[in-house]
């Protein structure tokens, strides 16, 4: 940020209290820069907790994905460094689940389309082992004895995201962030193509830099001309939340057709997610959760007695290329950390690095090159 010595004693302000909103302002917070965090509602309580913590760059990996996944693969590296410096900073420790996922078919059309997946993850050379038949069942018992092959991905990793948001606040504050819950941000403040604060119903607020991190709400956001407003959309996942009992013994993610589910460390088990262009509805609907559970019984079939806690719906803030953008935008000052998708909670840590990166010292880590908000811009910039 080129006129930092400038504004030194001004805030940052962030927008946005999702798991990105608080990983960048906590990082920031922990540079000894004062931040200030508005956040519409409650901090942690729309995507980001309906997220079911899967750190999965692994399994979720698509064709010709291969900057994403150098991205994932990254930001899991950087999830054990975060979690140390988060317990040193808020006294909560936060584990990783690193059991492993299994994805599985059924059916012989199931099984060719899990066997092109595996072979793509095999020419990437990413560890991933073919099981066949069965064999899955020798990893998860819980299995249903209808599968008919499984590939193994060992790295793939899982976090209770509820316990991280609840940390993430508090090593915020611990820091000396300012959280302003509550409090939607009316509009951004531009002068002379310059951020220079915001506008809430209570305050107008000069800062020194604003960050965007207001998940699928980042795109309508006042005061931001519209050619360099972030191009984001609120992609729909409704989930199922089951529960365990003590003898319940479900201990790895398995990915099936159309379904996935995750045992959490607290009891619950979570079948997800559908993935749908519902605009900003969130009511749950039958349809759509009535053929979760089916999916989910056909790999998981004693799921059908678990008791059933809820269904939950959150927005995932999905871009028009549905990759992130993180970094400068085209508006001096105004950054953006959005648009991560599936992949919020996985890309939190490595977003929350490189924002800090970007903003105090002007440069924005190479990995993060394809994802730069300015290739959505007219305005390009040589520097971001
Ligand atoms: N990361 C899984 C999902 O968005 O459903």
């Amino acid at each position: 940020m080129a006129r930092r010595e400038k504004t030194r004693d001004l805030p940052i302000v962030v927008i946005g209290g999702g798991i990105i909103g608080l990983s960048v302002g906590w990082q920031l917070s922990r540079r000894g820069v004062p931040v200030v965090l508005y956040e519409r509602g409650k901090t942690g309580q729309a995507a980001s907790r309906v997220a079911a913590g899967m750190l999965a760059p692994h399994s979720e990996v698509g064709f010709e994905e291969e900057d994403f996944l150098k991205l994932g693969v990254a930001g899991l590296e950087d999830f054990p460094r975060f979690l140390d410096e988060l317990e040193t900073d808020s006294d909560r420790r936060v584990e990783l689940d690193d059991r492993g996922t299994l994805i599985v078919g059924f059916h012989r059309d199931d099984t060719e389309r899990i066997r092109r997946l595996y072979e793509f993850r095999e020419h990437l050379g990413l560890p991933v082992k073919w099981l066949p038949g069965s064999a899955g069942r020798d990893i998860e018992p819980l299995l249903s004895p209808k599968i008919t092959a499984s590939i193994w991905l060992p790295d793939d990793t899982q976090v209770n995201n509820l316990e991280l948001l609840d940390a993430l606040a508090l090593a915020f504050v611990n820091r000396g962030g300012v959280l302003k819950e509550m409090t939607p941000v009316e509009s951004v403040n531009i002068e002379a193509g310059r951020a220079t604060g915001v506008t809430t119903a209570t305050d107008e607020i000069t800062a020194a830099a604003v960050v965007v991190a207001a998940g699928c709400w980042s795109g309508g956001i006042d005061g931001i001309p519209g050619e360099s407003r972030a191009p984001v959309r609120p992609v729909k996942g409704q989930i199922v939340t089951l529960r365990m009992d003590g003898d319940y013994e479900f201990g790895h993610v398995v990915r099936a057709p159309d379904v996935y589910l995750l045992p959490k460390n607290d009891g619950r088990l979570l079948v997800g997610a559908t993935q749908e262009e519902m605009g900003f509805d969130i009511t749950p609907t039958a349809g759509p959760v009535m053929r979760l559970l089916e999916r989910g019984w056909e790999a998981i079939p004693s799921i059908y007695d678990l008791p059933l806690e809820s269904v939950d719906v959150g927005l995932r803030p999905g871009s028009r290329d549905n990759e992130p953008l993180v970094g400068a935008s085209d508006v001096d000052r105004l950054y953006y950390a959005t648009g991560h998708h599936r992949h919020g909670i996985l890309l939190a840590p490595i977003t929350a690095y490189a924002m800090t990166d970007v903003i105090l010292d002007g440069k924005l880590p190479p990995l993060f090159e394809p994802f730069k908000p300015t290739r959505f811009m007219r305005k390009k910039r040589a520097r971001d």
